[in-house]
């Protein structure tokens, strides 16, 4: 019997991130301990309040049973206290807002709510892959607009043809953005909401780094614009550093959300009780949150300060646990990547081009840079600092 996978699994495309690990096995066969700015996972340990409370968790829900598929109404009233508390938005947490087993999988599943096959979504590249496959695996189509640095990394709205936002369904935005590093704007915020309303698109937002930032104001979330024809996507993977609790949330119009409850009934059965316990107590508390914006902080700085010293334009961001750094002159990014593997500098990023799609034009915004996950220590940031600092490209 042959077996043949579904036509869209056939069309993913191979996991990119196999050609670097084999690079770095390379260079661990050689004595070389490479320094990994690759993959964008927090290497900190999860706050203890959080961990605690987990474990009372597991003991508060001795009895195991099912979750809710919404989130448990504490949950719910947790998220909606701290969106007050953060956005000055108030939401109506049994209407407003469902819990999310991580940001990933409502992404990707969201489109099973509104897409229907054939229709269009437009999708922001160099941009988080769940966006688009989640778009394929219901069948859509994606338009992807590219994020420019003379643009700010800013969706160029005017750029979208009449025919693609007439008939577009979805956008996705995600600011503060990765791989970008860009903070949104008041005014492209209103500008988005305003040609959501214009073209009866949906907007959904990606607000997963809304707490890793370096600028003086935090960022805004769009519900402060609006929730009429919005829905925000969060998660407490970078604000916590909770990516294996797997927890976050949606929230905004409420016939959005109720249309995504119906789509998650059907696919899994909620965010396990005891890890809402530790999201609950995560939610209660900021210091932690400023102590990690504090180091990334601090890492963006001692790996950009490094960087410009080389020779290399200021890439530093303004939010998110990465740096996007455009490549040397006369190097592409995947040039690059691999330059920054020779023995001498042994660090591991992402070239662009595997974050990021080409566009109707044919061109990849992504192609002239990598980027780095400001995830290891502090320690091997400097280490990695002086190596760059040494290098010549
Ligand atoms: C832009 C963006 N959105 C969402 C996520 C997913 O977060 P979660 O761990 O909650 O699934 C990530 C993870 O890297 C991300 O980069």
């Amino acid at each position: 019997m042959d077996i043949v996978p579904s036509h869209r699994v056939r069309s993913l495309s191979a996991y990119a991130f196999a050609v670097v690990d084999e690079q770095v096995a390379k260079l661990r066969a050689q004595g070389i301990k490479p320094i990994d700015f690759g993959v964008g996972d927090p290497t900190i340990p999860t706050p203890r309040l959080v961990r605690d409370a987990t474990k009372r968790g597991v003991e508060k829900h001795k009895a195991s049973g099912y979750p809710s598929y919404v989130g448990m109404s504490e949950y719910r009233r947790a998220i909606a206290e701290w969106t007050t508390r953060r956005f000055g938005v108030t939401l109506d947490p049994e209407r407003e807002i469902a819990s999310t087993i991580g940001a990933k999988e409502a992404v990707f599943n969201f489109a099973e709510a509104f897409v229907d096959p054939g229709d269009l979504v437009i999708v922001p590249t160099p941009g988080y892959p769940p966006y688009a496959r989640g778009t394929l695996f219901a069948e859509g189509k994606v338009y992807y607009v590219p994020l420019l640095p003379e643009n700010g990394f800013l969706i160029d709205l005017d750029a979208i043809p009449e025919g693609v936002a007439r008939a577009a369904r979805l956008m996705w935005i995600n600011y503060p953005n990765s791989p970008s590093g860009a903070v949104a704007p008041r005014r492209f915020l209103e500008a988005v909401v305003e040609f959501g309303r214009k073209y009866d698109i949906i907007i959904a937002s990606d607000e997963a780094y809304s707490e890793i930032y370096y600028t003086q104001e935090p960022p805004l979330s769009i519900l402060q614009i609006s929730r009429q024809g919005v829905v925000v996507f969060q998660s407490l993977s970078k604000r916590s550093a909770m990516t294996g609790y797997r927890v976050g949330w949606v929230a905004g119009d409420e016939r959005i959300v109720s249309a995504f409850k119906k789509v998650k009934t059907n696919i899994d059965s909620g965010t396990p009780n005891f890890i809402q316990e530790g999201a609950i107590a995560a939610l209660s508390d900021e210091v932690h949150v400023q102590r990690s914006r504090a180091q990334y902080a601090r890492k963006r700085d001692i790996l950009a300060d490094a960087l410009v010293a080389s020779g290399l334009k200021d890439c530093r961001p303004a939010g998110t646990i990465y740096l996007w750094q455009e490549a040397p002159e006369g190097y592409l990014g995947v040039d690059f990547a691999t330059r920054l593997l020779d023995p001498e500098i042994a660090v591991v990023t992402t070239p662009g081009a595997w974050i990021s799609d080409p566009t109707e034009s044919g061109l990849n915004p992504g192609e002239r840079f990598v980027r780095f996950a400001l995830v290891p220590s502090v320690e091997h940031t400097t280490e990695a600092a002086e190596r760059i600092r040494r290098a010549k490209w």
